[in-house]
């Protein structure tokens, strides 16, 4: 049946400005990294894909590599994009990134000109597009000059094969060289996509500030660090969560001291009429640099969870000085 989508998919989602740029990009945004390949379900990633812009998601995040196998997700997106959303394309945002393996021989990894464009070319035609909204550079190449690897993504826009020029995981030292050899190239750099949590909150420590100076945007993956900060392994590891497939979050990663600190902060979520997931995704867009929670999902109804925690973003400080207190391992304080 033809997708008709929701006429109020725009009443409730909250938009952002991403950095300094015209465009604004919705406080959820939808990554097709799992569960959107060629191995899984393909109706079951489009519901997630279809539900999403019902509510209101725009943006959607894919790279070269996601699958498995690699380049599938593409290929899974494309297919959406041919059989339901071709008549939506300029309601989204879709972007891709290339940096990581890809294929073989020295032109299908890292940062080189050659890669990057090839690899660009080749997500195009997975997708069904003419052109992306954003292209990253999905890491930095400490062998690449990264004259080179700016130039590619200035000469990638200028080409129109995308709209905007972002980067992936940069540290705050490298962001304030790219973004100022980009700006002088006169395609200034969009967004930054870095990891962000409750549990990873490394970009404190300057990235946040480095965006902040040079007025980008920020969206940040991995908000529920990968399903750890929400319910899914409070009684033990599901089939067919992402843990139980031992890939990137491995059942080792689960520590009990990492569930009784998961525990507490769903106590403390509760106490906020949220699920911890919600709460999760609320704790990352508190901080003014950020744009953008980039989650990920197995489920429609994982996604409809991420959309509620829009209704309450706010944090009082009692509240944040918990959360910190959780984080640091400080003891409960006996009654
Ligand atoms: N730039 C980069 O280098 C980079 C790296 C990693 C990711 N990313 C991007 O960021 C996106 C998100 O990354 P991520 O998937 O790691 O994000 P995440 O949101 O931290 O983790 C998503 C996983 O958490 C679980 N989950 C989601 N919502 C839930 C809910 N409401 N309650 C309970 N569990 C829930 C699901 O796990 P189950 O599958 O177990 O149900 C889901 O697959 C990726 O798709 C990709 O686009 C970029």
């Amino acid at each position: 049946m033809r997708f008709q989508p929701s006429t109020t998919r725009y009443d409730s989602m909250v938009y952002r400005r991403s950095g300094k740029s015209g465009v604004r990009l919705p406080a959820l945004s939808l990554g097709l990294w799992h569960n959107f390949g060629g191995v899984d379900v393909f109706e079951n990633s489009r519901a997630m894909v279809l539900r999403a812009f019902d509510c209101g998601i725009t943006h959607f995040d894919l790279a070269n590599n996601y699958g498995p196998p690699p380049g599938s997700a593409e290929e899974t997106f494309g297919r959406i994009l041919r059989e339901d959303l071709r008549p939506y394309r300029d309601e989204l945002i879709v972007s891709s990134k290339a940096g990581w393996d890809m294929w073989p021989g020295p032109y299908g990894n890292w940062g080189s000109r050659k890669y990057l464009v090839a690899s660009l070319d080749q997500s195009l035609a997975r997708m069904g597009l003419d052109y992306v909204d954003i292209f990253y550079h999905h890491r930095r190449d400490p062998e690449t000059p990264i004259e080179e690897s700016m130039g590619a993504l200035d000469f990638i826009v200028r080409s129109g094969r995308a709209l905007y020029a972002g980067i992936s995981s940069y540290g705050p030292e490298d962001t304030r060289k790219a973004a100022q050899i980009l700006r002088g190239l006169g395609t200034p750099c969009l967004i930054h996509q870095p990891r962000y949590s409750m549990f990873d909150r490394r970009i404190e420590d300057g990235l946040l500030e480095a965006l902040a100076g040079e007025g980008m945007g920020c969206i940040v993956f991995s908000p529920l660090a990968q399903g750890l900060l929400s319910d899914r392994y409070l009684a033990g590891v599901p089939e067919g969560s992402r843990a139980s497939k031992n890939g990137f979050l491995k059942v080792a990663d689960i520590t009990p001291d990492r569930l009784a600190k998961v525990e507490r902060l769903a106590a403390l979520a509760q106490g906020r009429g949220q699920t911890l997931a919600q709460m999760a995704i609320a704790w990352v867009l508190r901080h003014p640099a950020v744009t953008s929670a980039l989650i990920g999902a197995s489920r429609i109804a994982q996604i409809d969870d991420g959309v509620s925690a829009l209704r309450n973003l706010a944090f009082c400080h009692e509240e944040l000085q918990s959360i910190d207190a959780i984080l640091s391992g400080i003891p409960r304080k006996s009654a």
